[in-house]
C-alpha cells in the first residue's frame, strides 16, 4: 500500500505526554526530524538546557534518550508557526483539563487548547497534513476538529492543496514508569478513517513494536478506549480502596485480600495496591468527562455509576485526614506533622491533582504544622498547590503553616506523626529506633501506601496506622 511520505514531524504540547513521547520516536525513527513545539517559555527552555537535570519533567530513562536526540532528530521550540508549516504528521499533546466555568462546568472537558492548536494547524500548514489526536479527548472531537481544520482556513487558502487527514492515537503511558511503557507498550491504537494515514503512523510505530501490538479501530472506538481505560483503571483502585476501610474494621488485610482475588486471571494482580486516593492529571478529569458524555446522550444511570468512582475517591482522601487527627486525640492544632511524599505516585514530580494536597489542605485547615519532603518535588511546586508560602524553619512555632524538608531527616524533629503519602522506596526502610528517639510521643506513623514493616515499627515503640490492615489501634480510631 503506497503510504505518505513522512520526514517532519511537529508535536504541539511539550509535556508530560508531547516529551517523553516525541523522544521514544526520536530514538527509534532517526530519518525523521522532530520538533515538540510549546507556547510555554519556560518549559522550552527546560528541554534545552544543556545540564539535563533541567528537564521540566522527571522520568526514569527520559534524559539518557534526551542526550542523544537533542539537537540530532529532536528539536524543542517556541516556534509553533514554523513547525507546523514543516510538518507532514502533527501530534496533538496539549492539555485538556476539566472546564471550570460555563457549560459541563466540573465534568466536561475544557477543549480550548485542541481548539487553538487546530486553528493554528489550519494556518500555517502545507501541502497535506496527518493531524494525529494524542491528548485524550471525549469521543467524536475528531469531528470538531476536523471542522475546524476545513473550516477556518482563509479565502487564499480554500483554493490552495491544502488537505487534511485526522487519527485519535491515544496514550496510555503512566508517569514514571512512561519510558519503559513507550518502548514497551502493550498495544498501539490507531483510529481513523483514511487507512493511508493510518498505516502511515503504523509504520512509524513498526520501528520498534510488533505488528500484532498495533491495533486499528475507527475513529470514534479510538477516542471512547482511552476514556473507558483510565475508567476501568480508577474503577478499579476505588474498589480496592473501599475494601480496604473493611479490611481496617474486620481482621482481613487488604494485602492478602488482593493476592487471593488477583490469583484469579479475570481479575489480574496488577494495581490492586490500597493508597489515599488516586491522583494524577487524568483518572478524575476522564471519569468526569464520561459521566458529562453519558448525561449528554441521556444515559443518566450510567453517568452516575462512573461518579461514583470519583466519589469513593475523595472519601478516601477525607476519611484518611480524618482519622490522622482523630488518633491525635482529636487536635492536631499546633502540632508538627512530617508528611513524607507530595507527588501523586513514586518516580515522578507531577503533583497534579496529587492526594496529598487534599490531605494536606485538611490538615492544615485543622492547624496543624506541617513539615514536608519530597525526593522530587520543588518547593515552589509544594507552594503553588497549597496556595501558601513555605514557612522559614527560624520562626515562630504557632498553627497551620508548612516547611519544606529536603530530607527525610529534617521533616521529623519534633514531630508527633510520620504521614506517607507517596510509594517513594525510600520511604519503605524508615530507620524507626532513630526516629523514634526524636519524635514527640506518642509517636505515630500513617502508612496510607502500605509500604512499611508494620512490625519493626511498633517494635521501635510507634502507634502506626497502615491502610487496609487491621490492628488494635486501627480499630480505636
Ligand atoms: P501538560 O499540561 O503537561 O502539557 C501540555 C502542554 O501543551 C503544555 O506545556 C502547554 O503549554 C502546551 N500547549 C497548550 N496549548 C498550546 C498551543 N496552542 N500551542 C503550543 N503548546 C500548547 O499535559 P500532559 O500531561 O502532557 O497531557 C496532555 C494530554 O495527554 C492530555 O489530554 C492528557 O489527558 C493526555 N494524557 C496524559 C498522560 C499523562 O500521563 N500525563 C498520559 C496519557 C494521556
Ligand atoms: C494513568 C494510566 O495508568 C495510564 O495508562 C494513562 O495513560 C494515564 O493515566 C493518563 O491517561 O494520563 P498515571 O495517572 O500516570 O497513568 O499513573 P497510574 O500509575 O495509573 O496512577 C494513577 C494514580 O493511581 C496514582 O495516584 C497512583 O498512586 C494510584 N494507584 C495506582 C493506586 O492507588 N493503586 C494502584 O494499584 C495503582
Amino acid at each position: 500500500m503506497i503510504k505518505y511520505e513522512i520526514k517532519n514531524i511537529c508535536c504541539i504540547g511539550a509535556g508530560y505526554v508531547g516529551g517523553p513521547t516525541m523522544a521514544v520516536f526520536a530514538k527509534h525513527c532517526k530519518n525523521l526530524k522532530i520538533v515538540v513545539s510549546d507556547i510555554n517559555e519556560s518549559r522550552i527552555n527546560g528541554w534545552n538546557k544543556k545540564d539535563t537535570s533541567y528537564l521540566p519533567i522527571y522520568e526514569p530513562g527520559l534524559e539518557e534518550i534526551i542526550l542523544n536526540c537533542r539537537d540530532q532528530n529532536l528539536f524543542f521550540t517556541t516556534n509553533v508557526k514554523d513547525s507546523i508549516a514543516k510538518a507532514d504528521m502533527i501530534f496533538l499533546s496539549v492539555n485538556t483539563p476539566t472546564k471550570t466555568k460555563g457549560i459541563g462546568a466540573g465534568k466536561a472537558s475544557d477543549l480550548r487548547w485542541v481548539e487553538a492548536s487546530a486553528r493554528q494547524i489550519a494556518e500555517y500548514s502545507k501541502g497535506h497534513t496527518i493531524v494525529v489526536e494524542k491528548s485524550t479527548l471525549p469521543v467524536r472531537t475528531a469531528k470538531t476538529i476536523e471542522k475546524i481544520l476545513f473550516n477556518t482556513q482563509s479565502n487564499s487558502d480554500l483554493n490552495s492543496d491544502k488537505t487534511f487527514s485526522v487519527l485519535s492515537n491515544p496514550e496510555f503511558l503512566s508517569e514514571g514508569n512512561a519510558i519503559n511503557d513507550l518502548e514497551n507498550p502493550e498495544r498501539v491504537l490507531i483510529g481513523g478513517e483514511d487507512k493511508l494515514a493510518i498505516e502511515s503512523l503504523a509504520e512509524l510505530y513498526l520501528n520498534w513494536v510488533p505488528e500484532e501490538k498495533i491495533i486499528r479501530t475507527n475513529i470514534w472506538s479510538s477516542e471512547l478506549s482511552k476514556l473507558t481505560a483510565n475508567a476501568f483503571l480508577a474503577q478499579r483502585i476505588s474498589s480496592i480502596n473501599s475494601i480496604s476501610a473493611l479490611c481496617e474494621l474486620t481482621e482481613a488485610d487488604i494485602k492478602q485480600v488482593s493476592t487471593a482475588i488477583g490469583f484469579d486471571s479475570r481479575i489480574g494482580n496488577k494495581f490492586l495496591n490500597p493508597g489515599p486516593g488516586f491522583g494524577g492529571s487524568c483518572f478524575q478529569k476522564d471519569i468526569l468527562n464520561l459521566v458529562y458524555l453519558c448525561e449528554y446522550y441521556k444515559l443518566n444511570e450510567i453517568a452516575k455509576y462512573w461518579e461514583q468512582v470519583v466519589k469513593i475517591n475523595d472519601w478516601q482522601k477525607k476519611r484518611i485526614s480524618t482519622l490522622i487527627v482523630n488518633s491525635l486525640f482529636g487536635t492536631v492544632s499546633a502540632k508538627k506533622l512530617s508528611i513524607l511524599g507530595f507527588s501523586f505516585k513514586a518516580n515522578t514530580n507531577d503533583t497534579r491533582n496529587s492526594a496529598s494536597i487534599k490531605i494536606c489542605n485538611d490538615l492544615l485547615e485543622e492547624g496543624a504544622i506541617l513539615s514536608i519532603y519530597d525526593p522530587k518535588v520543588e518547593k515552589k511546586q509544594i507552594e503553588k498547590d497549597l496556595n501558601i508560602l513555605a514557612s522559614n524553619k527560624n520562626s515562630e512555632n504557632d498553627q497551620n503553616k508548612w516547611f519544606y524538608a529536603d530530607s527525610i531527616e529534617n521533616s521529623i524533629d519534633d514531630s508527633h506523626a510520620i504521614v506517607i503519602l507517596t510509594e517513594w522506596n525510600e520511604f519503605s526502610n524508615l530507620e524507626f529506633d532513630l526516629f523514634f528517639k526524636k519524635m514527640k510521643r506518642p509517636a505515630w506513623i500513617f502508612d496510607t501506601r502500605s509500604i512499611i514493616d508494620i512490625i519493626k515499627a511498633e517494635r521501635a515503640g510507634f502507634n502506626v496506622w497502615q491502610i487496609g490492615n487491621y490492628s488494635k489501634l486501627n480499630s480505636k480510631i
